[in-house]
């Protein structure tokens, strides 16, 4: 990967307009947006993507994050999966959060999976999630020929693979969900929760804390848990038709000593999910209201209109 100008980073931080886009001095676009981080591509290069996270309170939470970020990306390219190249970038600026990019290669939309189940045949739609599920279940294997020593965690929804050249049969499969670095060594948890928590809007990070963020955290590391959460978001891509589809590559799948997933479990567990994220995004863009039409402040995060869900 070429190293970039750091000035650049900083130029594009520096005129980065977080509440109108299209004020920005360098114009960017908005490739996707995630809880934690906007994703965006600078200017006209396409070649990469930029996640931008302005979570940090200190240079040292970021080095510690970046750190952290660095090996979680070891161990799922240990485990087989294939993480597209990328580098990290501090920007700091006074009396700002310290805004850490990742920048990554940068994938065409109609390669993602979330894409292609919308352009192809029946058929293929099989062997797409085959080949998801499959490649998913590699994380699985190499949390138990770990032992307790290492437990990483993923996210399965099909928005984080991409399908190079979009060839679902033969393209190589990338994982690109990897700004959430959650793993345990012997037990315990290496990422910082509380960063999870700073995208939160602060009158609302005490009852995350205290009811959800556990649960938020351990869900990805649990295999039948994070295939449910990978067959609800067909509700999600409009495509609810494509549950038993996706059902059945899962149950082919998963370690036998699990329970199979049932279409019951995936409606139960979309309409909580629905509800708790719709939730979140209002309190958010309460948040972002408060901040800044009435205490004139700058809000940090940029939010996505509305989702259809
Ligand atoms: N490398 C990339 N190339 C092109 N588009 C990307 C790339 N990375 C992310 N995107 C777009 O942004 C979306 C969200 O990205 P990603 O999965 O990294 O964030 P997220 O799931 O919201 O993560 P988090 O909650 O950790 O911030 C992707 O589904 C995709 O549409
Ligand atoms: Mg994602």
């Amino acid at each position: 990967m070429p190293k970039r100008d750091k000035n650049f980073m900083e130029r594009f931080e520096h005129g980065l307009n977080t509440s109108d886009l299209e004020k920005s001095k360098i114009t960017a676009k908005v490739l996707g947006y995630g809880e934690i981080s906007t994703i965006f591509q600078i200017g006209a290069d396409d070649r990469w993507a930029y996640k931008r996270m302005p979570l940090f309170n200190s240079i040292k939470g970021a080095q510690e994050y970046a750190a952290i970020y660095r090996q979680y990306c070891k161990h799922l390219a240990s485990a087989g999966l294939n993480i597209p190249e990328d580098e990290l970038q501090f920007v700091s600026q006074p009396g700002r959060p310290i805004v850490l990019y990742i920048i990554q290669r940068q994938f065409p939309a109609e390669w993602f999976a979330h894409k292609l189940i919308h352009e192809i045949p029946d058929l293929n739609r099989a062997v797409l999630f085959n080949r998801v599920v499959s490649e998913a279940c590699q994380v699985w294997t190499y949390n138990s020929e770990m032992g307790p020593a290492v437990e990483i965690a993923l996210d399965g929804q099909l928005s984080n693979w991409v399908f190079e050249n979009g060839d679902i049969e033969n393209g190589k499969i990338y994982y690109i969900d990897t700004s959430t670095p959650l793993f345990r060594l012997d037990g315990v948890e290496q990422l910082n929760p509380e960063l999870i928590l700073q995208s939160a809007p602060s009158f609302l990070r005490w009852i995350i804390r205290r009811l959800f963020l556990k649960d938020v955290m351990e869900r990805y590391y649990d295999q039948q848990q994070v295939f449910t959460d990978l067959a609800a978001n067909l509700h999600k891509e409009q495509r609810p038709d494509l549950i038993a589809v996706v059902i059945e590559a899962i149950n082919i799948h998963i370690k036998s000593e699990i329970a199979q997933i049932t279409e019951k479990d995936i409606d139960k567990y979309y309409r909580e999910d629905k509800l708790i994220w719709t939730l979140f995004l209002n309190f958010r863009r309460l948040d972002r209201w408060i901040k800044t039409s009435i205490f004139h402040k700058r809000y940090e995060f940029i939010l996505p209109g509305k989702i259809k869900r």
